[in-house]
């Protein structure tokens, strides 16, 4: 029988109270022994609910008890989830997380302490939700040279880009209705700002080139300047627009870049619609693999929590190393990354558009009094010059 507490019984917490209890037969066929909530430590009452005989609101309680060797935190937020995983860590207890922003803030430090108490720091729910990813990441490619990752990581925002697509909807109505039927944050500009997808690839490009990547070098641009013209400028092209967080690794340099891309149907990222949320990745070895599920919600969450308890459980004494070093990784501006465009201008001057852009494949018949087009390659700090010189440039879309 191994111990285990949870921080926090909100949506996560007490979806993996819920996974532990259900599925109790599952995880002694895979481990050959019971999981067992001793307590959860949450401030409210939940009346008639079962956690209630395990309701602690001491997490002296907990972290003085020797029987418990795991603790799933999944209170969310720095404070004091970043004080209680500390001193978790500290007295040898491993700690399983869906905290992103913890692990994005502190990741690198939380996983030295845990080395050093021979104990574990294990966060599989913090990025994709219920898709595994940092364990694929971890293990399964530990021996892989990881060329690229591009990820749809929030599930609001390829929400709102598939109503916007299948519907014909715009943003704001698409987001008043997300927000209606709880989709969508009351607050929801991390997500159409990109900044969760941003914190979520920092993460996963930490763990792929074993350093730290600070969030604020990544360039961050959200969907809240997409319109129902852009999709019908798609549609046009056989396209789709989906909100990608990537990076990738090019003649020993990094980049990354979160942004709107309109995507042609041969990427397999094409057919992720709704809230579902998926991870592709390309590596030098073994070529693409994809991560494909639901990145967020209570059970798919928690499913992920409990599954870094199971392997804290296997190993207990043991230190399971995430290699992620405080050192920082130096991330290029994105000024030299190469690729095509898509831009809408108004007008329709196609002899000034190839005078300034070059060949480029047009669509002048889509929106009135405007036209689009595809540029063929060139550097970013190209487009910029080239955008300033044309000097009517409705919005660009960078193609995938
Ligand atoms: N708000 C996030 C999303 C879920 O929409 O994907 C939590 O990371």
């Amino acid at each position: 029988m191994v111990k285990v507490a949870i921080l926090g019984y909100g949506t996560v917490g007490s979806g993996v109270f819920e996974v532990i209890k259900r599925n109790q037969h599952a995880i002694v066929n895979k481990i050959g022994e019971e999981i067992e909530v001793k307590y959860v430590l949450d401030l409210k009452d939940f009346e008639d609910d079962p956690v209630t005989e395990v309701l602690t609101g001491n997490f002296d309680e907990i972290v003085n008890d020797a029987e418990v060797k795991i603790v799933c935190e999944t209170m969310g937020g720095v404070k004091p989830a970043y004080e209680f995983t500390k001193r978790a860590l500290e007295s040898g207890k491993s700690v399983c997380t869906s905290n992103k922003e913890l692990v994005e803030k502190h990741g690198p430090e939380l996983l030295r302490i845990a080395k050093a108490n021979k104990c574990s720091y294990l966060f599989e729910a913090s990025v994709g939700g219920g898709i595994p990813i940092i364990r694929p990441l971890r293990t399964s490619l530990a021996q892989e040279e990881i060329l690229s990752i591009t990820g749809i990581l929030n599930g609001t925002t390829n929400y709102i880009l598939t109503k916007m697509e299948t519907e014909g909807l715009a943003f704001d109505d698409v987001l008043r209705r997300a927000q209606e039927k709880g989709y969508a944050e009351r607050n929801p500009d991390a997500d159409i700002l990109g900044f969760d997808a941003c914190r979520k690839i920092a993460i996963l490009t930490s763990l792929a080139y074993g350093k730290n990547v600070d969030y604020a070098d990544i360039t961050t641009e959200g969907i809240t300047a997409i319109t129902d013209k852009d999709f019908a400028y798609a549609k046009k092209m056989g396209a789709t627009i989906k909100l990608f967080a990537k990076s990738l690794k090019k003649d020993g340099r990094y980049y990354a870049l979160v942004a709107p891309f309109v995507v042609m149907p041969e990427n397999p990222l094409y057919a992720v619609n709704g809230v579902f949320n998926a991870i592709l990745l390309n590596c030098n070895m073994g070529g693409e693999t994809m991560y494909y599920g639901k990145g967020a919600g209570k059970l798919a969450t928690a499913s992920a929590v409990v599954a870094d308890v199971l392997d804290c459980a296997k190993h207990i004494g043991k230190n399971l190393d995430t290699r992620w070093d405080e050192e920082k990784l130096a991330i290029s501006p994105i000024d030299s990354a190469v690729r095509r465009f898509f831009v809408r201008v108004s007008g329709n001057d196609e002899a000034k558009i190839q005078e300034i852009f070059g060949e480029v494949e047009l669509f002048n018949d889509v929106v009135e009094g405007e036209c689009g087009f595809v540029t063929g390659e060139m550097t970013e700090e190209q487009y910029r010059r080239k955008a300033a010189e044309a000097g009517n440039v409705i919005t660009m879309i960078r193609m995938d």
